[in-house]
């Protein structure tokens, strides 16, 4: 997207930091310099744009914050000119018809729908940023917006078309971060014209549409249960079979029974309670199992096997095989093997896997290994490794075309290209080099197709540190026409490093499973201990994906809904200390200290997890009580340091209604001592009994 929004509304608002400052260019004049601003702010080269923000810095003091904020959204250039007209609205132009016009014009009757979808899904982000105080100077209030949105979907002097896009931007605003939160009068908007006979059908399932995705992205239980009751009422009676059908789909979404809930940041176990080994690796469904598999090493951290595990859910998994090992063939003993992927072939009835093979002393050799098998978790046939046409091949991945055609997909030329290769029709051989990305330094490559866009998510070449996820799409794989890559919410993405997209199909929807590993390499550990860290790659528009940490994820293999799964949480409590002061924190959760009285400072909210461990949530700061190696904090749950288990805690009863308040993660107890002094070292467990008692 170029400057699809007004240029005026970019100019108005530079000019109003211009009007201010005295340092002008003397060859140019103002509105030269404007516009050499405005091209230089959205170079492609980024120092270009800081050194431009830096001047502008230079201007006016007065807008520094602006120019802040301005630099959070052109480090991601694409929302940058929404996001600046939306700025100069609020600094010009600040009446709710004239907001609601711009949206209409610039985004509503945007003539090609791709660039529609990503607009919207853009704006969305931009409305959300700014109602989470996000974006500092802009404030345009959340209800005028909806009151807005919501007078333009039933208003008739627009056209279905117009109305229907009006919806869809609704429902880039309810789903993927920070989804926003639906009011009452909202839905029963919804329920009066989805009730109404005289309104369009294709008006009714977008409705409809977007009623599920508030039913997959609202946390209010109380909403689900108004939406389900009305839409109750509703079922099987609308003239549109379109709409039944629709109708349907939320009503099963709200009824499955069939989630689970996976804890992420932890290395989860196998049903017999064996921690599971399938690290860097991908999943494979044959029939309606699915087969995990992935990595498995020796204490030298060299190949051990792949392992593979089986479930009906993707949590409850069982071990199936050590499916290749390092006995299976001379060539697999005392080497490394990484990355490890499966397809099936149809024609010849095998299952393949690729995958990246060193000597077992260093990286040098580069090379990728097949392997084949007549059964998905038996004994894999191993074929022997080497160079795919000649190149250097490192991180790698599989992906099978819809019409059988399969790819190769590794890190080539010292990790800076990413090659991608088509299989030939047996996929035991390479057929020919297709396309390459080229100098981008990407490795942990993963690739899923949705709506007709082929997605490869990539993370930066950094070993085994976590780093910024970022992905690339086309409409032809072999092609040269592929999308520059957008970076993915999080600069570690979540502290992990990709290695596999799962479609899940349901009978409700697709979701797309992005699965993660939190290497142990990455923490000096062995690979062996690496964690599981799995996202909801949250498609909208046409092509763009988030990822959002979730500590919980809900996953329901019969609807295809993956989701943030939801705790209830309690009533404000106060955690008192046996010696009769209360544990408190500031109310941004900076400190923690102990009060003497009760305040706002000292309301904790505590939450059980399904395995009946607590979360212990600071009600003023939202923020959540973690310790990490020993040391005791507030966090964002969405910051939880290496993992989830750091801040859940267990309460384990003393007698005489005291407590002790145990980590998960460390095993210590919380205490009172480092409150009242200086130290916040680690507590022992054997401090006096006293310093680690507490009364819920
Ligand atoms: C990563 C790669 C891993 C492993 C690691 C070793 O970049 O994705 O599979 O090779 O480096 O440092």
């Amino acid at each position: 997207m170029k400057l699809k929004l007004p240029n005026e509304i970019i100019i108005v608002f530079l000019a109003s930091i211009l009007m201010v400052s005295s340092v002008f260019s003397k060859n140019m004049t103002q509105e030269n310099y404007i516009d050499y601003l405005i091209k230089q702010l959205y170079s492609t080269n980024r120092d270009t744009r800081l050194e431009t923000l830096k001047t502008l810095q230079k201007m006016t003091p007065q807008a520094e914050e602006a120019i802040l904020d301005m630099f959070w959204l052109i480090d991601q250039s694409d929302v940058g000119i929404t996001f600046n007209a939306i700025r100069a609205i609020n600094a010009n132009l600040p009446s709710d018809k004239q907001l609601e016009e711009i949206i209409l014009w610039y985004l509503i009757r945007e003539p090609d729908v791709d660039e529609f979808s990503r607009n919207s899904a853009r704006t969305a982000a931009i409305f959300k940023k700014i109602w989470s105080g996000q974006l500092g100077l802009i404030s345009i209030e959340q209800e005028k917006v909806e009151s807005m949105l919501l007078s333009m979907i039933i208003d008739e002097n627009l056209t279905n078309t117009e109305r229907i896009r009006t919806v869809q931007l609704v429902n880039n605003l309810v789903m993927g971060t920070d989804p926003y939160k639906i009011s009452d009068e909202f839905l029963t908007a919804i329920f009066y014209t989805l009730n109404d006979s005289e309104q369009a059908s294709e008006i009714k399932s977008n409705l409809t549409e977007l009623l599920i995705t508030i039913v997959l992205y609202q946390e209010e239980g109380q909403i689900i249960e108004d939406i389900y009751q009305q839409l109750s009422k509703i079922h099987g009676k609308s003239e549109s079979a379109e709409v039944n059908k629709a109708v349907e789909r939320v009503l099963t979404i709200i009824n499955s029974t069939n989630k689970v809930v996976i804890v992420n940041g932890n290395q989860w176990v196998d049903t017999d309670d064996n921690p599971i080994h399938a690290h860097s690796g991908g999943v494979i469904k044959v029939d309606d199992t699915y087969y995990w598999f992935g990595e498995y090493r020796k204490a030298d951290w060299n190949f051990n096997a792949v392992r593979m595990y089986k479930s009906k859910d993707l949590k409850n998994w069982e071990f199936a095989n050590n499916v290749l090992t390092e006995a299976s063939h001379p060539d697999l003993y005392c080497r490394l093997i990484e990355r490890p992927k499966i397809i099936y072939n149809e024609q010849t009835r095998k299952y393949v896997m690729w995958m990246h093979w060193e000597n077992g002393e260093h990286y040098g050799e580069a090379r990728t290994a097949v392997a084949y098998c007549d059964t998905v978790d038996g004994d894999y046939e191993y074929l022997g490794s080497f160079r795919p046409l000649g190149h250097m091949s490192r991180d790698c991945t599989l992906f099978k075309d819809d019409d059988g055609t399969a790819y190769f997909i590794s890190a080539a030329k010292e990790n800076y290209d990413l090659n991608i290769y088509r299989l030939t029709d047996d996929y035991l051989a390479i057929d020919k080099l297709v396309h390459i990305i080229a100098g981008q330094h990407r490795e942990a490559p993963a690739v899923f197709k949705a709506n007709g866009y082929y997605f490869l998510v990539t993370s930066v070449c950094s070993g085994w540190n976590p780093s910024q996820g970022a992905y690339a799409y086309t409409t032809d794989l072999e092609s040269d026409h592929w999308s520059p890559l957008h970076n993915l919410d999080s600069n570690t993405t979540y502290e992990s490093q990709g290695t596999f997209i799962l479609p899940l199909e349901g009978t409700c929807t697709t979701s797309y499973l992005f699965m993660a590993d939190r290497h142990g390499g990455a923490y000096g550990q062995h690979p062996n201990t690496s964690k599981y860290v799995w996202f909801n790659l949250e498609l909208s528009g046409a092509s763009t994906l988030t990822i959002n940490w979730y500590p919980k994820l809900e996953i329901d293999t019969t609807t295809g809904v993956i989701r943030k799964a939801v705790l209830p949480e309690s009533e404000d409590q106060n955690i008192m200390h046996s010696q009769g002061t209360f544990l408190s924190a500031t109310d941004n959760g900076q400190y923690l200290y102990l009060s003497d009285k009760p305040s706002i400072e000292s309301d904790w909210k505590i939450t059980y997890t399904d395995e009946n461990w607590v979360y212990i949530k600071h009600t003023a700061s939202g923020q959540y009580l973690q310790d990490y190696q020993g040391v005791i904090s507030l966090v964002n749950k969405e910051n939880a340091f290496v993992s989830e288990y750091n801040i859940q805690w267990q309460l384990s009863e003393t007698g005489n209604n005291l407590v002790n308040i145990i980590n998960r993660a460390t095993g210590n107890y919380l205490h009172s001592w480092p409150y009242g002094g200086d130290s916040a070292g680690k507590q022992p467990k054997d401090a006096q009994t006293a310093h680690l008692s507490w009364i819920l």
